[in-house]
């Protein structure tokens, strides 16, 4: 994305696009709450609210358009996001016309199919920035177990060349492998999104520790397993596969940075200690 300003403009997205939200309930519950009254609904206030619904709704699509042109997300991720959007934009306005008609029966079909597309596009938005199934986690199996306080590799067959590390046991002569190459790779293209300021997917790269718990799916990382890791095979795949990692049009990692990556796994994902030298 070329202008600063269509950027500035996509990121009002989320002020944007609670507006709508709002407007259309209020819509809703005036018009239908008036027939549930048996009284007639205050056509005046239905149909200002109703085109200031439209308006702040084509906002909210515009907006989102513009964010979607970051480039956080693969098409196979944003497009149902982008298109129950628009979708809600175009029946938004096609309600606040209806809304001035003498027939109510247009108006309410409308009216229904628009909250309708909203709330379709409201939950794949919210799956988009908080992870898949963001919604519905709370009510089922706990999918991640709780991350224990000491990492270390589980794989049984492993040799027992790097144990579980106390804290204590950063304090070498040398800077660890894991400082001097592991890290700055992370931080240069994960920690952007998988840090302090965002926790997508609930996953960090900023700690050992993080890296070690895993993300709204589990276990990331397994150490001795790169195969078996997601941390690296998500890099792995092509760069417009729905589950590439980091997104498209974002900093890669460079294919050396990767075999690093890979290296250290295959070696136990140590988090202390220098990187054997010849073994
Ligand atoms: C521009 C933002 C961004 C960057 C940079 C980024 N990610 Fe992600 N990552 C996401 C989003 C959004 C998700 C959730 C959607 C998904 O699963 O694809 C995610 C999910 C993941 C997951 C799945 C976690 C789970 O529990 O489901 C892994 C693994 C992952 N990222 C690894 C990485 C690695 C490794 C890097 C750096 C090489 C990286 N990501 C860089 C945005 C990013």
């Amino acid at each position: 994305m070329a202008q600063p300003w269509l950027e500035f403009l996509g990121r009002l997205h989320p002020l944007a696009l609670h507006l709508p939200i709002g407007l259309w309930c209020g819509v809703f519950a005036l018009e239908f709450g008036a027939a549930l009254l048996r009284r007639p609904a205050p056509r005046g206030s239905v149909l200002t609210l109703a085109w200031l619904a439209a308006i702040t709704g084509g906002l909210a699509a515009a907006t989102g358009w513009l964010l979607g042109d970051e480039g956080e997300f693969t098409a196979g991720r944003l497009d149902p996001h982008r298109w129950a959007g628009v979708a809600m934009a175009g029946a938004g306005l096609a309600t606040a016309i209806a809304a001035g008609l003498t027939s109510r029966a247009p108006f309410r079909w409308l009216l229904l199919t628009t909250m309708g597309a909203m709330a379709v596009a409201g939950h794949l938005g919210g799956n988009l920035t908080h992870g898949e199934n963001f919604l519905w986690e709370p009510l089922q199996q706990p999918a991640k177990p709780e991350p224990t306080p000491q990492p270390g590799p589980a794989a049984p067959d492993s040799p027992p060349t790097t144990p579980p590390s106390p804290p204590a046991a950063t304090t070498g002569p040398a800077i660890s492998w894991y400082q001097a190459s592991i890290r700055p790779i992370l931080e240069r293209t994960c920690v952007p999104c998988h840090g302090e300021e965002k926790q997508k997917a609930e996953l960090r790269f900023d700690s050992p520790e993080a890296i070690t718990a895993g993300g709204e799916n589990g276990a990331v990382l397994v150490a001795g397993k790169p195969d078996d890791s997601s941390m690296l095979t998500r890099l792995l795949l092509p760069l417009d596969h729905d589950d590439h990692m980091p997104p498209p049009k974002k900093p890669q990692p460079t294919p050396e940075e990767i075999e690093a990556l890979r290296a250290w796994i295959a070696a136990g994902a140590p988090f202390t200690g220098e990187r054997p030298s010849g073994g």
